[in-house]
C-alpha cells in the first residue's frame, strides 16, 4: 500500500513538473527567464574566483566542447587518496549485493546512510577547486547537488538516463563523473555524448518537446560514427555540461561498470523543482562542520539570501 501510495505522488509531482515546464515553454516566460539568467551572468562577471592555469584550461575545454576529460592524479586535490580509499570500498560493497532483477533496475546506487557513514566521498565533489570550476564555467554562484555512487548493470534494455537526453535543471549544469573501472571501448558503458555543433542541429529538428530519445531516431539526426565515447582508465575524471550536450550512459556488455557523479548548477536554477539533494538536510547538517563559507552556500544553496 505504501509503495502504491510513493508511486501515485511520484506520477502526480511528474505531471505537475510537466505542466510548469511547458508553462514555461511560453514565449513570454521564457524570454523574461533569459534576460534575467544573462543580466545575473553580467552582475556576477567581476566576482568569479581566480583559477590556476590547469583549471582554466579545463574551463576552456568546457567552454569549447562541452566536455573535458582529466583524471584524480592530475587534478591533484588532497583529499583524493582518502576519497579513493572510501570510493573502492563502496565499489566492494555494491559489487557484492545481488541486485533484484537486472532487466528493471538499471542500476544500483549507494544508499544515502552508506554515502553519509564514508563522507569523504560526498565531500570531495564539494572541495573549492571543483567549486571554483563551476562557478567559473557556470558564470554564475554555484550550488552543488551531491554526488551518486552507481553500479550500472551490463546488458540491460536502455531505458531513461541510458537514453539520449539533455538534463533539464538549469541552462548550464555540470556533472563531474569518476569512473572505477578502466572503460577503454563501448563494451565497458562510457559517457557518451553528441558533438555540441551536431546536438544543436538535432535540437533545432526535434522542436521543444522531446524527451529520452531511441537511436533509431538520434541516428536519423546524427549518424552514429559521430557519437562520441568518454574513454579512459579508472579514476578518468569526466567533466560534463549535461545540460547543453546530448548524452547517454551507454549500457555496458562486458561487465558492470562503476563511477561516481558529482552533480552542479548555478544557485539560480531554471528549473529548481528538478534538483534534489542526493542527502536529506539533516544528513548534510551533519557533515557541515569545518566547512567554508563558499562550500556552506553552494551546499544550503536554497538557504541563501543574495
Ligand atoms: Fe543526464
Amino acid at each position: 500500500m505504501a509503495i502504491h501510495k510513493k508511486r501515485l505522488l511520484g506520477e502526480f509531482k511528474r505531471a505537475i513538473n510537466f505542466g510548469r515546464r511547458h508553462l514555461e515553454d511560453i514565449f513570454i516566460f521564457q524570454n523574461f527567464s533569459g534576460n534575467l539568467y544573462r543580466k545575473r551572468i553580467l552582475e556576477h562577471a567581476e566576482t568569479l574566483p581566480p583559477l590556476c592555469s590547469e583549471d582554466s584550461a579545463l574551463v576552456k575545454q568546457l567552454r569549447q566542447d562541452g566536455v573535458a576529460i582529466t583524471s584524480c592524479n592530475d587534478l591533484a586535490i588532497n583529499s583524493t587518496p582518502l576519497f579513493l580509499e572510501f570510493a573502492y570500498k563502496i565499489k566492494e560493497k555494491l559489487s557484492r549485493e545481488k541486485p533484484g532483477n537486472v532487466f528493471k533496475e538499471l542500476f544500483l546506487l549507494a544508499s544515502p546512510s552508506l554515502v553519509s557513514n564514508h563522507s569523504e566521498i560526498f565531500l570531495w565533489g564539494l572541495n573549492e577547486k571543483f567549486l571554483n570550476i563551476a562557478e567559473t564555467y557556470l558564470e554564475l554562484p554555484v550550488a552543488y547537488h551531491g554526488m551518486y555512487f552507481h553500479r550500472d548493470f551490463a546488458n540491460v534494455k536502455p531505458a531513461k538516463s541510458k537514453l539520449w537526453h539533455r538534463d533539464m535543471e538549469d541552462y548550464r549544469s555540470l556533472k563531474i563523473i569518476v569512473y572505477l573501472n578502466d572503460i577503454y571501448d563501448e563494451s565497458c558503458g562510457p559517457m557518451q555524448f553528441i558533438p555540441k555543433s551536431m546536438g544543436e542541429k538535432a535540437l533545432k529538428k526535434l522542436g521543444r518537446n522531446y524527451g529520452y530519445i531511441e537511436d533509431s531516431l538520434m541516428q536519423s539526426l546524427i549518424p552514429s560514427h559521430s557519437w562520441q565515447s568518454c574513454l579512459g582508465p579508472e579514476q578518468t575524471v569526466i567533466l560534463m555540461d549535461t545540460a547543453q550536450l546530448f548524452h547517454r550512459g551507454k549500457v555496458p556488455r562486458s561487465a558492470d561498470r562503476f563511477a561516481i557523479f558529482f552533480d552542479y548548477t548555478s544557485r539560480y536554477p531554471k528549473r529548481p523543482y528538478y534538483c534534489k539533494s542526493s542527502l536529506p538536510k539533516e544528513k548534510m547538517l551533519s557533515l557541515a562542520s569545518g566547512l567554508s563559507d563558499q562550500q556552506i552556500k553552494a551546499l544550503f544553496w536554497r538557504d541563501v539570501v543574495d
